[in-house]
């Protein structure tokens, strides 16, 4: 369905066993490695504050450590991209997007120990890992084609005879990019992807918890090409690292993916600093709803519903957060989730029986469960999992659903395996819509309803990025589902879609009359 220009990632299909048994084989050599990382500056690795890093799942199992960049080790990182940018904007596109392509068989050549990394340092099921490897090789390979046809050659412009008018678009300098720790791969390579495929010089900033994935992948994308000093990596906390890079004067843009709290302080970062006036795209928060009309079959809305609430233990800004089911179909629909939560299996997410992993660390831990216990005062326990023995040493939460009077009771996001249940009369949709909307977040929501008009309709009224209809509502695929929000949930444009690389540009038109 792509066409002769570019094809995504097969991924791995674990039900073909010529598949599945090398790939195990493969990943169980990684079982027992410790990686170390630390600032990687002009190609050399820095010294730094040293912090072991420990398994989500089970804390006193090691993973590596990581060495946090310091001052002098962000100025290098800095000055370093700053003079990198003459040589890589004026690098033929051709050049940056066959890196990409280079870094994209990298990525699958080297797909088991990524996959290692993803479910021991950031506690991802096999099967995340898998599609956070897939999706990171769909962005470099995406941004390259879509670069090669926005930059190869000028756009040629009307003028008067003689007169050459040309448009260029170049690019805008020094980019940095903030990723979270959910999508310690694939979001952390497709900015960096981006922000290079187009011209920029790129200091990658990883979240705090997931800093042995990046440092692999940007040694990987300098074995494929990518000069040195044109992609820093600089491990550390927001309040450091990040609050260093996005107050510098020095910066072209900056490309952030995270909470909307931390998008606006950035925002205010950038506002206040010397220097020019430059973009920020953030793809931040949701308050992701599902509407259920009678018309839906349960059994096909239960198994959407699991898979978009406690898919990665909810730790997805997709993530289905609040599910609207109209009366009539209540109870039934309710009854067969209990059933279908009872049959998810929690545990160690290097294990291919697990469903639902650990949350990031102790911090999410406790903010989730505190969460559950307001809410069960507010509103009705529907059902709860009990956590399995083996599992007191990680930071899991037990998947829960509660049903609520209203979407207007939740005041944050809740970014864990938390599902609240709002039921509706059929004759106060319209209210179901502005509530929705009155939350000022704006990324997924999910339809399941068989009345087309219907479904559409709701589609349409509530402001969102991402609608996905008598489906799941995660999982956005490269070029297929552009991914990204509105309001809260982010600026735009929209990530694995046509118009991401524009943001990362600037342009330039020349007049020739000679
Ligand atoms: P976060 O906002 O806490 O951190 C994200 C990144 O920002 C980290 O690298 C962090 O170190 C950095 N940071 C923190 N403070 C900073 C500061 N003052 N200046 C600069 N950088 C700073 O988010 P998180 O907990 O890592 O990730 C979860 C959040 O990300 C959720 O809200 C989720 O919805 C959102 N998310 C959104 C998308 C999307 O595409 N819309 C995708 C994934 C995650
Ligand atoms: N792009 C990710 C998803 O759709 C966040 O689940």
């Amino acid at each position: 369905i792509f066409g002769a220009e570019r094809k995504n990632s097969k991924g791995l299909n674990m039900n073909i066993i010529s598949e599945s048994e090398p790939f195990f084989a493969a990943l169980e050599k990684f079982k027992d490695t410790q990686w170390s990382a630390g600032p990687l500056v002009n190609g050399e690795t820095l010294s730094g504050e040293v912090r072991d890093v420990v398994s989500p799942y089970n804390t006193t199992l090691k993973v590596g450590q990581v060495a946090f960049a310091s001052e002098a080790a962000i100025e290098q990182a800095i000055a370093g991209a700053d003079k990198a940018f003459a040589s890589w904007c004026r690098t033929p596109v051709e050049t940056r997007a066959n890196a990409l392509q280079k870094l994209a068989d990298l990525l699958e050549e080297n797909r088991e120990e990524l996959i290692a990394l993803c479910t021991r340092e950031a506690g991802k099921s096999i099967q995340d890992g898998i599609d956070e490897v897939r999706e990171a090789v769909d962005f470099c390979r995406y941004y390259a084609v879509q670069a090669k046809k926005m930059m190869s050659k000028p756009e040629l412009l009307p003028g008067p005879t003689g007169e050459l008018n040309e448009l260029f678009l170049q690019g805008r300098g020094v980019f940095v990019c903030i990723s979270p720790w959910n999508f310690p791969l694939a979001i952390f390579l497709g900015q960096v992807a981006a922000a290079l495929a187009t011209g920029n010089t790129v200091i990658a900033k990883p979240a705090e918890q997931t800093c042995l994935i990046g440092f692999r992948a940007v040694q990987l994308a300098h074995e494929a090409g990518i000069p040195k000093d044109v992609l820093q990596f600089l491990p550390g906390t927001g309040a450091l690292v990040g609050a260093k890079l996005t107050s510098d004067e020095r910066i072209g843009g900056v490309c952030f993916t995270g909470s909307t709290t931390t998008a606006k302080v950035i925002n205010r970062a950038l506002a206040g600093r010397d220097g020019a006036i430059i973009p920020l795209i953030a793809e931040t928060g949701g308050q992701n709803a599902m509407v259920v009309d009678s018309t839906s079959q349960p059994e096909q809305v239960v198994n959407d519903v699991v898979s978009s609430a406690f898919t990665s233990a909810g730790q997805r800004c997709s993530a289905l957060r609040v599910l609207y089911l109209q009366e009539d179909i209540a109870e039934r629909v309710l009854d067969v989730l209990k059933g279908a939560m009872d049959e998810l299996t929690l545990g160690n997410p290097g294990s291919v029986k697990t469903d639902v992993g650990p949350v990031i660390d102790a911090a999410a831990k406790a903010n989730l469960n505190a969460h559950i216990d307001h809410i069960k005062q507010v509103g009705r326990l529907i059902h709860q999992l009990s956590l399995p023995e083996g599992t007191e040493n990680g930071h899991f939460v037990a998947p829960t659903a509660v049903e609520i009077d209203s979407i207007k009771v939740l005041t944050k996001e809740n970014f864990g395996p938390i599902l609240h249940v709002v039921r509706y009369k059929a004759a106060d949709l319209q209210k179901v819509i502005d509530d929705i909307n009155s939350t000022g977040f704006g990324l997924t929501l999910g339809i399941h309803s068989r009345n087309e008009g219907h479904a559409l309709e709701v589609a349409d009224k509530v402001n969102v990025g991402n609608v996905y209809i008598n489906r799941n509502q995660i999982g956005a695929v490269v070029g297929v589902q552009p991914f990204g929000g509105q309001g809260l949930s982010g600026t735009g444009p929209k990530a694995g879609g046509p118009h991401y690389l524009t943001r990362f540009v600037t342009e330039k038109t020349r007049t020739n009359n000679i």
